[in-house]
């Protein structure tokens, strides 16, 4: 009897501390204050709302107009993009097959160029993580493919509905009502015409821009010509091959780029565990104090809204080439506008991956997540071209201890950090090219000899 009672007591004992423990996992108080408060942020009161959709489930990723995603577009425009075959007008022989999109969108940098500015065409060299990339000393410095912005990163940009920092490309949107300057002092933006949404317009001009082509060289030598019969069957033959049917895929390529593996996401989708303390607090921090969750908004924390930070130009960085104070850039919404009420308003990035190429905001201003908190902890404009009356008002200091600084960086720098990028990089392209750049010295540097 006595030791019946014993052993039912240990027993007890035994189910109460794994009733103990299981509240303990449910109870950490991280996550209870956190799925509240996004439940509270979301439009439908879920924190299911903030999940950023399997990268294969298409019908759940937001579509171009006209541009439904299918898994043949997808496979030609993951060729295309890292294709430094396409890179056949050059300004120089010898420039000619040595860069591709990724050159200036490196998926181990976020999709981003891994130094202050992105260099093409006239570039050479790769370094480790895209840092060690220079203009060829034999090309004239005006000659180069740069633009006077960073490049943008592409993870979520299935997102954005106006492409550029000013958002320029789209018809649709944040563009409805901007109509009558398309075509006029920005040529580029006479492609809103077509009615396409951001990426299926920019994407057009960009491989004008960045001096690649599609011709029966790359179809028939190349060998792409059957991945756009399967991609685009039903379009008539004189349109198959088109700089459109190029944008279409690329573009439903692009659109599969999420961030669904990063912790953040893993927690949102039931994994408690995938964030730690630090992480949890830092996204708390972001949802509540740091007041981020203003301006970075949904799954993919960004939205096609315009803010003026007052941080600094490209050209101020002093390492960038063809850019300078007249620079169209850096009036951000307001240059393509014209409209006094955007000038130096930038479009809110999807922020992702930023550990992963430490060059921060359009002109490259920080250089790390601690600086760049910093500066939001400050609320200072550092430019003083940009007038103070144009400053958002949600940019202002925000008295974080020098702990809640921590956190914050800790949850942009893992938390928001997919691991498995490479899922989204072919193992080869077609021409057997090495990519994301094939200059001697970036072949050197890549391994690809
Ligand atoms: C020379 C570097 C460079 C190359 C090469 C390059 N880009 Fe970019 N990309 C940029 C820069 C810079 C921006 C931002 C431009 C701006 O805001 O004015 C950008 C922006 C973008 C955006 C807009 C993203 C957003 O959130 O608005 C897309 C989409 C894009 N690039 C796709 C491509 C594709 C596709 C290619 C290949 C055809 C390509 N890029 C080649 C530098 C480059
Ligand atoms: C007023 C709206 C607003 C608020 C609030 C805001 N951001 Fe941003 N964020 C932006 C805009 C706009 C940019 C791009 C600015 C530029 O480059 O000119 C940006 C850029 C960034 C970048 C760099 C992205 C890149 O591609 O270089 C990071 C990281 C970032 N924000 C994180 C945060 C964090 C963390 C907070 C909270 C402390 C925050 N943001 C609050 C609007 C905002």
């Amino acid at each position: 009897m006595k030791t019946l009672s014993l052993k039912a007591l240990i027993f007890l004992g035994l189910v109460l501390l794994v009733w103990a423990c299981s509240q303990d996992q449910l109870a950490n108080p991280f996550d209870v204050q956190l799925k509240k408060r996004l439940s509270k942020l979301s439009p439908d009161g879920t924190e299911e709302y903030f999940i950023l959709p399997d990268e294969r489930d298409y019908a759940s990723i937001p579509q171009g107009k006209g541009n439904p995603i299918t898994y043949e577009k997808v496979t030609l425009g993951k060729l295309l993009f890292y294709e430094t075959g396409l890179a056949r007008e050059a300004v120089a022989a010898r420039g000619m097959n040595t860069y591709s999109c990724a050159t200036c969108h490196l998926p181990t940098a976020g999709f981003m160029p891994g130094r202050v500015q992105g260099i093409a065409d006239g570039g050479t060299g790769f370094g480790d993580n895209g840092e060690g990339r220079d203009r060829f000393d034999e090309y004239e410095e005006g000659t180069l493919d740069v633009q006077g912005a960073r490049a943008l990163s592409l993870l979520n940009v299935a997102y954005v509905t106006n492409t550029t920092w000013n958002g320029k490309f789209g018809a649709n949107y944040a563009n409805v009502g901007t109509e009558n300057v398309w075509g006029q002092a920005d040529e580029t933006t006479e492609i809103n015409h077509l009615g396409y949404d951001g990426l299926e317009s920019q994407n057009l001009e960009g491989l004008d821009l960045h001096r690649m082509v599609v011709d029966d060289y790359v179809l028939d030598s190349l060998g792409y010509r059957p991945y756009y019969n399967a991609a685009f069957a039903d379009w008539p033959n004189e349109e198959r091959y088109s700089k459109l049917a190029t944008s279409f895929a690329i573009s439903a390529y692009l659109r599969t780029l999420l961030a669904n593996e990063s912790p953040y996401q893993q927690w949102l989708k039931g994994d408690l565990t995938a964030m730690n303390d630090a992480e949890k607090r830092g996204a708390l921090l972001f949802y509540n104090k740091a007041g981020c969750y203003r301006c970075h908004k949904g799954p993919s924390l960004s939205s096609t809204e315009f803010h003026a930070l007052g941080v600094n130009d490209l050209y101020q960085s002093g390492e960038a080439y063809q850019t300078d104070a007249n620079d169209k850039r850096n009036f951000g919404r307001g240059g393509f506008t014209e409209r006094e009420e955007d000038m130096y308003k930038f479009k809110v990035p999807s922020i992702y991956n930023m550990g992963d190429s430490p060059f921060y905001f359009h002109g490259s201003s920080k250089r790390s997540l601690e600086d760049l908190v910093d500066y939001f902890n400050e609320g200072v404009k550092e430019n003083p071209n940009v007038p103070q009356e144009q400053i958002s008002s949600f940019f202002h200091p925000l008295e974080l201890t020098d702990k809640e600084k921590e956190d914050l960086v800790t949850f942009l720098e893992t938390g928001l950090r997919d691991p498995n990028l490479e899922r989204y990089v072919p193992e080869e392209v077609l021409s057997g090219n090495c990519f994301p750049n094939n200059d001697h010295q970036s072949k050197h540097e890549l391994g690809c000899q």
